[in-house]
């Protein structure tokens, strides 16, 4: 009888239980604030500070290494520095025009597309924007 009266108890208290922590989990959606995407807009340099075809490699207020590339007479490229492979830091070739992974000879064109070696996808690439003289980088980041 007692064993009978535990299956009962379970039997009931499992659904219940399963029930009470759905009912949770969509409550807790509502009630935590949702993660908002935020554009941040940097001033990076100068145009004047980088010549038509160098590179300079920046560092921005958190901590992420960027390189920017000027492509032309107005026009500035802003790459991450990471190498997509395995995270190696990669260097600007300015005779060359590509950048350059020392860590397995992974090779990206201007604009960070793979062009050799075993980086599977383009460096990561940031928007930029010309003010007059001033270059602007542009960040999403999650807020919350
Ligand atoms: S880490 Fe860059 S090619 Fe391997």
């Amino acid at each position: 009888m007692e064993r009978r009266d535990a299956l009962k108890n379970l039997l009931t208290f499992i659904p219940l239980g399963t029930a009470f922590a759905g009912i949770t989990a969509i409550g807790l959606r509502f009630i935590t604030p949702k993660k908002q995407e935020v554009t941040r807009r940097i001033f990076a340099l100068h145009l004047e500070e980088l010549p038509v075809n160098a590179s300079r490699k920046i560092t921005d207020l958190r901590g992420k290494d960027l390189m920017l590339v000027r492509t032309d007479n107005q026009e500035v490229k802003a790459m991450s520095t990471v190498c997509t492979h395995l995270g190696c830091t990669v260097q600007w070739e300015k005779d060359k025009q590509e950048f350059y992974c020392p860590c397995h000879g992974g090779r990206f064109d201007k604009n960070g597309k793979v062009i050799a070696g075993p980086p599977p996808a383009p460096l990561d690439t940031y928007p930029t924007d010309l003010e007059g003289d001033n270059i602007f980088i542009y960040f999403k980041d999650k807020n919350g």
